[in-house]
């Protein structure tokens, strides 16, 4: 571990989770400009906290302009504060478009990738891969001539099982598997299925981006759970599953993106417990479990789930094959017939010759022994990234696992500043405002050092910290 370790910067005080708790009240316009807060003492009843506990929460709402105090009357929200503004919407377009904050950074050229948390495409045994196009057509003749069926192929859904029951221990059958294009996908048919305006939703603070955009499309009421190197307070989130009743709780448990913590087994046990007694399911997003520098990560949520109260989604883009974008569903029938039809409103399955693809080369012995390998070049990566940023007087808790780096920066370059200048240096990262439901983090990026190479990464590095002090 690294001697500016930053394992509990994530604080699970609990004012902070009531913080958290008003300050997105008001963002969602639940407390209007000037309007009068809940006393201390109702909101502490509310919440089941000490009153202690709220006037801390007040206090630091306060000394960040989000609210004001008016003597011997109370808290009052303080309009246009220091609180972030929602998205407004275009008037010609009728649809409920929105802005994808992470997209438009991807969208944008650049020669330093440092937002790209994907695999750097040399890293993949890209050599064979016609031998295994070859084998598919050889073995289905007609691959081009036929649509998937929605649920998958089953073929692949088999395997998939088999490969989880050995692994992971999920015994799962092939009913209850989905395959789907990519894990973004994933989430945004679980939204569309159980997700309905005005249900709260639980999310890390901070969590994958996208994810944010999509559970607010949706029109839920988002209550952010802070994660840190030990996990969640779960003290909180139960009395959060008490108090709300929440319909879910997104999580990324395994080298979260973008922090790289993850959660223990004991947390991870109980959780499931705490899901099935508030009957709040938990959807686990696992995008990178065989990325591990140290020791393999504990098994799933999944894997301790028996009451049907956990979703599994696996990705299979991010470092096995990006060009396929192949992700899969777990979970139980009763939940796996609603996904399906919204999979059907979709599309008409994921494209049958990316299944037939993956399935042979997801299970080649190549690819297999091709992990270990993986696993080495992007600890070695990681290790250059420290190694370049350690004279520039930034804060970061090293990952054991996953594709970045989450940064705190002194505050004394504003992080839109630095991004804007770096685009014109041709550096990409992403502000870490856009991985938090509250739209703070205003001093944090994250740096990914999985998409370019060795040297790529010295350079862009060196660039990107002289271009930083030059800001100061
Ligand atoms: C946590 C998390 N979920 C989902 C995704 C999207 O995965 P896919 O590329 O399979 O859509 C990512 C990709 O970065 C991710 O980090």
């Amino acid at each position: 571990m690294r001697s500016n370790d930053l394992a509990h910067v994530h604080s699970d005080k609990l004012f902070e989770q009531v913080y958290d708790y008003i300050l997105e009240r008001i963002r969602r316009g639940e407390w209007k400009a000037h309007e009068k807060l809940p006393s201390i003492r109702t909101l502490a009843a509310e919440l089941h906290v000490h009153r202690l506990t709220v006037f801390k929460a007040y206090q630091m709402l306060k000394g960040n302009r989000a609210v004001y105090v008016k003597d011997k009357s109370g808290y009052y929200v303080q309009p246009g504060g220091s609180l972030p503004v929602e998205t407004q919407h275009d008037p010609i377009v009728s649809a409920f478009v929105q802005e994808s904050g992470l997209s438009e950074i991807h969208q944008v050229q650049a020669v330093y990738q440092f937002s790209k948390a994907l695999l750097d495409p040399n890293l993949l045994p890209n050599h064979y891969f016609s031998e295994y196009v070859k084998k598919v057509f050889d073995m289905y003749p007609k691959v081009l001539g036929t649509y998937s069926t929605v649920q998958g192929d089953l073929e692949l859904r088999e395997a998939l099982c088999r490969y989880f029951t050995d692994h992971y221990r999920f015994y799962l059958s092939a009913d209850e598997l989905l395959i789907t294009s990519g894990a973004q996908e994933a989430i945004d048919l679980i939204a569309r299925v159980l997700v309905k305006a005005r249900d709260v939703v639980l999310l890390e603070r901070p969590t994958y981006a996208p994810a944010i955009d999509v559970f607010r499309r949706q029109g839920a009421r988002m209550i952010p759970v802070e994660i840190d190197r030990d996990g969640y307070p779960l003290d909180w989130v139960e009395r959060l599953m008490q108090t709300y009743k929440p319909r879910l709780f997104y999580l990324n448990p395994t080298f979260h993106n973008p922090t790289g913590y993850t959660v223990p087994a004991e947390q991870r046990k109980r959780l499931v417990e705490l899901a099935h007694q508030y009957q709040c399911l938990l959807i686990e997003d696992d995008p990178c479990p065989d990325i591990y520098f140290e020791q393999k990560p504990p098994l799933p949520f999944f894997a301790y789930d028996t009451a049907g109260y956990v979703i599994y989604i696996r990705s299979f883009s991010k470092y096995i094959a990006p060009g396929l974008s192949i992700a899969m569903v777990a979970c139980r029938p009763s939940v796996m017939k609603y996904v399906v039809k919204a999979k059907a409103l979709s599309d008409s399955g994921a494209p049958l010759l990316n299944q037939k693809i993956f399935l042979h080369y997801f299970f080649s012995e190549r690819m297999q022994q091709h992990l270990a390998k993986l696993r080495t070049a992007l600890a070695i990566r990681k290790e250059i990234m420290e190694d370049e940023l350690s004279a520039a007087g930034w804060q970061w808790s090293s990952p054991t696992g996953g594709f970045n780096l989450w940064i705190r920066l002194p505050e004394s370059v504003p992080v839109d500043t630095l991004l804007s200048k770096s685009m014109e240096q041709s550096v990409s990262f992403v502000p870490g405002s856009i991985c938090d439901p509250l739209r703070s983090y205003q001093s944090w990026i994250r740096l990914s050092y999985s998409y370019l190479n060795e040297q790529q990464l010295r350079e862009g590095l060196k660039r990107f910290v002289s271009l930083y002090r030059s800001l100061k």
